[in-house]
């Protein structure tokens, strides 16, 4: 049997988990998320949403990739083989509900990109977008054909995923992380250090960013349990848990490793890059609003109206510097994308290649363009319309599934006092006692409280005004879609050595 590839240094494993973990998700809704809810206060559930869910399942995923050295069918199946269609689930609602919507948005980023050169956009950002990009739908159901430069966009991203993949991880994946993560950091950095600079920056940063209104995160008021629920919705998403992403890359490493040292590193500068791209979109919203005359709280919005609507209208107002600090932007958002987005083909690509022993260049091939295909949906007028419902139901229901299912795995299953052992054994920082509190019992009723949280919503309005039978037809449908792939791929059988623990020949060497 081929050995598994492993990591090529700690920093490599490193930077790729954070390029999954950060992702357009820590750019257009963290910030958006902190003003709603409290400003400054938000930091407190959010920090709590982090330590009591985020780490602690962090380091379950690291734990089941790293002692079952598989991909999450695989891991699944070697704990418990009537677990392993939930194995399955994950990667495939994440290759599904998520890759391929995301290849068509960084395909927009890349046409914003070009767009920057000559801000093509005009000075009605908003109709521009909707009306003249996007040539958006009456509704999900409307196709309309495809856009073209949508397309363009999204096949590039593709054709990018697929050569980046194509490579053993550390040659692939590792590489190309240890170029995307300090390239992202420096355009941040030059974002926000060029945004502070602006006039009326710093004030919105103060007035609506960091200044703290307590009573919104009061739990014992309705809106207030909203914002703690949201917190916690918000830290599963940024750090791409719940999709089987971190077992995977937690599968290729040594067997000395420091689990607990790499689930902290992961989690907290995955925040702290959320906290410090803050900076940048409220001086950013700051500038625009005071410059054009409008008050904040109208001028700032959330997700793509921020990135394609706002932003350009912020460019439009510079007094110099348009096209260069277009271009940085969007290639900021384009650099954050890829890194997500090679994490989610690769978690799939190694779930397929662990069952069936293909090689990877043929499934990496094969799920490429595939993906490519499904993609195009995203690319029709309706295409905003149909990811907007898809990326609601997988974030609320699909990635919180998951994870309620990682925990009672690892927690009762394996039994987490074994995984807490496992984590020890492995070497770095020990793991305390109360982690196996936290996963067998906490970390899963929060997530439970979550998902009945967004039910309650669901059934007392529909979401976003979508029509009942779009919202079943579409969101529901590809969950269930999600779920039938699982079923049909679990039905296959393993070869028995597969489901047999260390038979692999280790080379037992440590990360440095
Ligand atoms: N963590 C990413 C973000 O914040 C999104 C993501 C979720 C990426 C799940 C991969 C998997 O944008």
């Amino acid at each position: 049997m081929a050995k598994r590839s492993l990591w090529g240094s700690k920093a490599g494993f490193l930077l790729a988990a954070i390029g999954s973990a950060v992702g357009l998700g820590n750019i257009w809704r963290f910030g958006y998320m902190a003003y709603e809810n409290g400003g400054g206060a938000f930091l407190v559930p959010y920090a709590v949403a982090l330590v009591l869910a985020g780490i602690p399942l962090m380091i379950v995923e690291y734990v089941l990739g790293h002692r079952e050295k598989a991909s999450p069918p695989l891991a699944f199946a070697r704990i418990d083989r009537r677990w392993e269609t939930i194995g399955w689930w994950m990667p495939v609602v994440a290759f599904f509900g998520i890759t391929l919507f995301y290849a068509a948005v960084i395909g927009w980023c890349m046409n914003y990109f070009v767009f920057s050169f000559t801000q093509a956009w005009g000075a009605d950002t908003g109709a521009f977008f909707i009306q003249e990009f996007l040539q958006r739908s009456e509704g999900p159901f409307q196709l309309g054909g495809i856009r073209w430069p949508i397309l363009a966009g999204t096949v590039l991203t593709w054709v990018i995923s697929w050569a980046i993949c194509y490579r053993e991880i550390n040659h692939g994946i590792e590489k190309a992380s240890m170029i995307f993560m300090p390239l992202l950091v420096v355009l941040t950095l030059i974002l926000v250090g060029w945004s502070l600079r602006l006039e009326g920056a710093w004030e919105a940063i103060k007035t609506h960013y960091l200044s703290a209104d307590w009573v919104k995160i009061n739990p014992l008021t309705l809106a207030g349990s909203k914002v703690w629920v949201a917190a916690f919705g918000q830290i599963f998403f940024t750090l791409s848990l719940g999709f089987g992403i971190m077992i995977t890359y937690a599968s290729y490493l040594p067997k000395k490793t420091d689990i607990v040292g790499n689930a902290l590193i992961t989690s907290v500068l995955n925040c702290l890059y959320s906290f410090i791209t803050g900076f940048a979109v409220f001086g950013t919203i700051g500038f625009m609003a005071l410059s054009k005359g409008v008050p904040f709280d109208e001028a700032i919005t959330a997700g793509a109206g921020l990135a394609f609507v706002v932003y350009p209208e912020a460019i439009n107002q510079l007094p110099s510097g348009q096209t260069i600090f277009g271009l940085l932007f969007f290639l900021m958002l384009i650099m954050a994308g890829l890194s997500s987005a090679i994490s989610l083909v690769e978690a799939f690509c190694c779930s397929l290649i662990d069952k069936f022993s293909f090689s990877r260049k043929k499934t990496v091939s094969v799920v490429c363009l595939i993906g490519c295909l499904g993609s195009v949906i995203f690319t029709t007028r309706a295409g905003a319309h149909i990811l907007d419902i898809v990326d609601h139901f997988v974030n609320n229901y699909g990635l919180v599934t998951g994870g309620i299912v990682e925990c009672l795995l690892v927690g009762w299953v394996l039994k987490a006092s074994m995984a807490r052992k496992h984590v020890d054994q492995a070497g770095g920082v020990k793991l305390h006692k109360v982690w196996e509190v936290l996963i067998k019992f906490i970390t899963p009723a929060i997530l439970i409280v979550v998902i009945g949280f967004a039910l309650c919503s669901e059934f007392s309005e529909n979401y976003e005004g979508f029509s009942t039978r779009a919202l079943l037809f579409v969101g529901v449908g590809w969950l269930l879609a999600a779920l039938v792939i699982s079923l049909l791929l679990m039905r296959f059988p393993w070869k028995e050595s597969k489901l047999a623990r260390d038979h692999e020949p280790e080379e037992d060497h440590l990360l440095v």
